[in-house]
């Protein structure tokens, strides 16, 4: 029960990582809210979630600062405190080069995976300055380091999110706010899945990833550094891809 009684919010969590972050804040103690832009399957999420322990869906819009606002205000009210926030709402574009994507992708793109991270940090470091501390983990990627062609906008996101977090880090650690980021590689959640289906052939192209992490797997990092166990953890980027990263980025998948 390493987060008894410690209030927790999940940005995403209505699927994949999110949902299993959540699961495991929530079997370990804590009183977790879901913020996520998709009311129905955070409601679903939640119901499901709730048969480990103490869950809510909050309706929550990461790109508009009203939505993440009044999320907070319904959180702190209830609980006076926010103790963990895992920052992980994110979206992924298909393939593109730049003289195909239009300023509109690009600006989606970072309203989501860097914008969103902003808004949810700021409101999280705001009320953590109030109270003794907290932690912070934020969702990056191996693609802040290498990427398949035709995901600049999404490289420059995450790449961003990576700088970001450990600027943050450092203006923090004197309140007592650690934060560090999880750099997942190919991970099997509804957004892989979305991707994959539009390969003329979606199992070969999974193949071709070679080992893919469950978002199980990931969660454990995330839960560990939201931990007091990761209190020597400040401003990391912790790279957790399968090995994907090795080699110039083509890694460990040419082995299976
Ligand atoms: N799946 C992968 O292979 C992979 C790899 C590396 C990093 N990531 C990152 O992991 C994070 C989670 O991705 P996932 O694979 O679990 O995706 P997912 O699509 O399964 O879940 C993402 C969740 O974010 C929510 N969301 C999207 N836009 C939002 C918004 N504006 N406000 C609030 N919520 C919003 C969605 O409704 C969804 O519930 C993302 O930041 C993603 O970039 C994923």
């Amino acid at each position: 029960m390493r987060f008894l009684n410690k209030t927790v919010i999940v940005s995403g969590g209505a699927s994949g990582l999110g949902k299993a972050s959540a699961a495991r804040f929530i079997r370990d103690g804590g009183i977790v809210y879901i913020f996520d832009v998709n009311p129905k399957a955070g409601k679903k999420t939640a119901e499901e979630l709730s048969a480990y322990g103490e869950v809510h869906f909050v309706p929550c819009d990461v790109t508009n600062e009203k939505s993440v606002a009044d999320a907070y205000s319904k959180v702190i009210a209830k609980r006076g405190a926010v103790d963990i926030l895992h920052a992980n709402a994110g979206i992924i574009d298909k393939p593109m080069t730049i003289d195909q994507m239009s300023f509109e992708s690009w600006n989606r793109m970072i309203s989501i995976n860097l914008n969103g991270m902003f808004l949810m940090a700021k409101y999280a470091v705001s009320q953590m300055l109030r109270q003794p501390g907290g932690v912070i983990v934020f969702t990056g990627s191996n693609w802040a380091y290498v990427c398949d062609p035709g995901f600049t906008s999404y490289a420059a996101s995450k790449g961003a999110v990576v700088a970001f977090a450990r600027a943050l880090a450092l203006d923090h650690a004197k309140d007592n706010i650690r934060i560090n980021v999880v750099c997942p590689g190919n991970m099997l959640t509804p957004l892989l899945e979305r991707q994959l289906s539009e390969e003329s052939d979606p199992g070969a192209a999974l193949s071709a990833m070679g080992q893919v992490s469950t978002p199980e797997e990931i969660a454990n990092l995330v839960t560990f550094l939201a931990s007091d166990e990761a209190s020597a953890m400040k401003g990391s980027a912790v790279i957790i891809d399968q090995g994907e990263t090795l080699g110039y980025g083509k890694g460990l998948r040419i082995e299976k």
